[in-house]
């Protein structure tokens, strides 16, 4: 079964409160963003970048950051999501796609960089590999694909529950209630399925990408690259 159902109503509820969520729940949320575009061939100069599940909008301004004069096309199934870019974002050139994940389709080689942060264990493993053979074709030849997020493999129960209670922890010190843990796991069983980083790394492989790596990672917490020759 597809993971779309009902994430666009999910993704309403918190839509205002997003990066401070975020940055509470998420263990090293911020150095995650960071490392998109940290560890980048230092003459890498992409034209055009695809933010592939956008959100507000935060992984997108690192990315402008670095590279404030190229086109970017920003694609989320959440219109709420894209609302929240296209304030934060008005003078910038920027197309935005209101769009699922799977029904996504641009022409071949029209991105030289794509992320896709904290955003593809919304797939299951199925649906992530049929995204990653997309992507590649969307990236022109030297195009990088660089994606930060949560990779673990949820059916593994001796690397996972303990994975759990160290995630329980860290939110608990960044002042995460007991209340909103049980939501956070509420939503993760919902709607999150990350897996395994090194499976992914094949996946990439198998799909074409000629050279794959882990830049940064701070346990299951991960940057993967993929680099298209
Ligand atoms: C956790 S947020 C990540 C946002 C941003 N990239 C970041 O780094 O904070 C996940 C985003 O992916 C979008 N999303 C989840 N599943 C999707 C799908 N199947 N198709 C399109 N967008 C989806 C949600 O609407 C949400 O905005």
């Amino acid at each position: 079964m597809e993971s779309k159902p009902n994430i666009i109503q999910e993704f309403k509820q918190f839509v205002n409160t997003y990066t401070e969520d975020m940055v509470r729940w998420v263990p090293h949320y911020l150095d995650a963003l960071a490392a998109v575009v940290q560890y980048l061939p230092e003459d890498f100069q992409p034209k055009r970048i695809l933010d592939f599940g956008c959100g507000n909008g935060n992984t997108t301004e690192v990315i402008l950051r670095q590279f404030p004069d190229a086109e970017y096309v920003l694609l989320d199934a959440s219109p709420d999501m894209l609302a929240v870019c296209k304030q934060r974002f008005p003078t910038r050139n920027i197309t935005y796609q209101e769009a699922f994940f799977q029904n996504a389709k641009f022409d071949e080689g029209v991105f030289d960089f794509v992320t896709a942060s904290f955003a593809l264990h919304h797939l299951k493993r199925a649906e992530k590999q049929a995204v990653f053979a997309k992507i590649y074709q969307w990236l022109s030849p030297n195009g990088i694909f660089s994606c930060s997020d949560l990779m673990v493999d949820r059916g593994n129960k001796s690397i996972h529950e303990p994975f759990l209670k160290e995630w329980q922890n860290h939110a608990k010190i960044q002042g995460t209630t007991a209340e909103e843990w049980t939501w956070i796991m509420e939503h993760y069983r919902t709607y999150d399925f990350p897996d395994d980083r090194n499976e992914q790394l094949e996946w990439l492989k198998q799909v074409g990408f000629q050279q794959v790596a882990t830049p940064w990672n701070i346990g299951f917490w991960s940057n993967i690259l993929g680099i298209r020759n």
